[in-house]
């Protein structure tokens, strides 16, 4: 008789790390092979399932489902956003665990810390943009926002445009300027940082890459700024006035459409009228495939938003189960030894 035990592997966020998945150009390379798996028709993608606690505070649950057919991995990404956490309990807001099942029997194979594999996802999608559209020789990265999504951008950053020389960087006090600098420059040992004392203007100005990555509200990020030939990657709400994506030379979306159902600066721009489709350029798996063009001279400005992919994120929690397999680093749990009738003792052990 076959076997009727059931298993999977558990990965801590320290089991990925132990397993060298905090590695951001893996990160890269999945996220663009599965967005040419996307326009391949090679993923499915349905609509995540939201669920709201608190229409003021914004605190929610999502869950995020999607299928590698290539890999014949089907996951789930339940993901947590509660933005007052870190003001209320000195907490981090974003938190997310992985469900990763095979899909020849449909059984489990991983439960997963998710974490690390959506703040990576986020700041490869934006590294990958830079790749497109940031200039080639960029040297100067400017940041608004100090953060979980801003430390990690600019370790992506780097990996794409390795030019890069000087961060400047803005928060809304100078303590987390510090936190950030204190936390990379280590790790960055060849760039130089500056805190400018949370006066962002100084952070931007001049800049070959803008960043803004802040839990925010309003426009942050004056068009005056931006010098002709700059990059911009806008990751939080709304953080830069509408002028900034008006005077860009191409606007480029992870999803567009999904984009306009949102509420970050282009997604209002939308609703009042103000940007319609042909304002943009292309969605990124479009410039990852060579469908479209990146940036075509050196003096164009370009402007990218992203919303967040949840077949990218599947696809790198996939990757990182296969390294984390290779390195035999995880604890295998148990879901059940046999099925239920089968258990020797099971009479006494239901309850009538
Ligand atoms: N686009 C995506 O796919 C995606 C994915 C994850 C998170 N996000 C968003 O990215 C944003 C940042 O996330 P995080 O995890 O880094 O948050 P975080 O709480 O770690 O950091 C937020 C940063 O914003 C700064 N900030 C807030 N108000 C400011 C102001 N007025 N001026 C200057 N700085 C200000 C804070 O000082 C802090 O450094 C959030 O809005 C989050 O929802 C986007």
């Amino acid at each position: 008789m076959a076997s009727h035990r059931l298993g999977f592997t558990y990965l801590s966020q320290e089991d990925l790390l132990d397993a060298g998945c905090f590695d951001l150009r893996m990160a890269i390379e999945v996220s663009e092979k599965s967005m040419l798996a996307f326009e391949d028709h090679r993923i499915m993608f349905p609509e995540k399932i939201v669920q709201i606690f608190d229409q003021v505070a914004q605190d929610r649950i999502n869950c995020l489902p999607a299928t590698l057919l290539d890999e014949k991995i089907c996951g789930a990404k339940w993901f947590s956003v509660f933005p007052r956490n870190p003001k209320k309990y000195d907490v981090q807001n974003l938190s997310a665990i992985f469900i990763l099942s095979e899909i020849e029997k449909g059984f489990p194979v991983a439960v997963m810390d998710g974490t690390l594999a959506s703040n990576m996802r986020v700041a490869a999608i934006g590294a990958i943009a830079a790749k497109h559209l940031a200039r080639e020789n960029s040297e100067s990265i400017g940041f608004i926002g100090a953060g979980e999504q801003a430390k990690m951008h600019l370790l992506a950053m780097k990996v794409v445009r390795p030019s890069l020389k000087e961060c400047r960087v803005a928060a809304k006090t100078a303590a987390e300027e510090e936190q950030f600098i204190a936390e990379l420059s280590p790790i960055l040992s060849d760039m130089s940082f500056i805190g400018v004392n949370t006066v962002a203007r100084d952070a931007m100005v001049g800049a070959d890459i803008l960043v803004t990555a802040t839990s925010a509200q309003g426009p942050l990020l004056k068009a005056e700024w931006m010098k002709p030939g700059a990059f911009y990657s806008h990751i939080g709400g709304w953080e830069d006035e509408y002028a900034v994506a008006q005077q860009c030379d191409k606007i480029v979306c992870d999803d567009w459409d999904t984009v306009t159902h949102r509420t970050q600066t282009l997604s209002r721009m939308y609703k009042e009228g103000l940007l319609s489709h042909s304002d943009i350029h292309a969605d990124l798996h479009e410039l990852v495939s060579k469908h479209k063009p990146g940036r075509e001279t050196e003096e164009e400005r370009t402007y990218f938003n992203a919303v967040g992919l949840s077949y990218v994120d599947v696809a790198l929690a996939q990757a990182m189960f296969e390294r984390a397999k290779k390195a035999q680093i995880g604890d295998q749990l148990v879901l059940q030894e046999t099925m239920v009738f089968e258990h020797h003792n099971i009479i006494s052990k239901i309850r009538l």
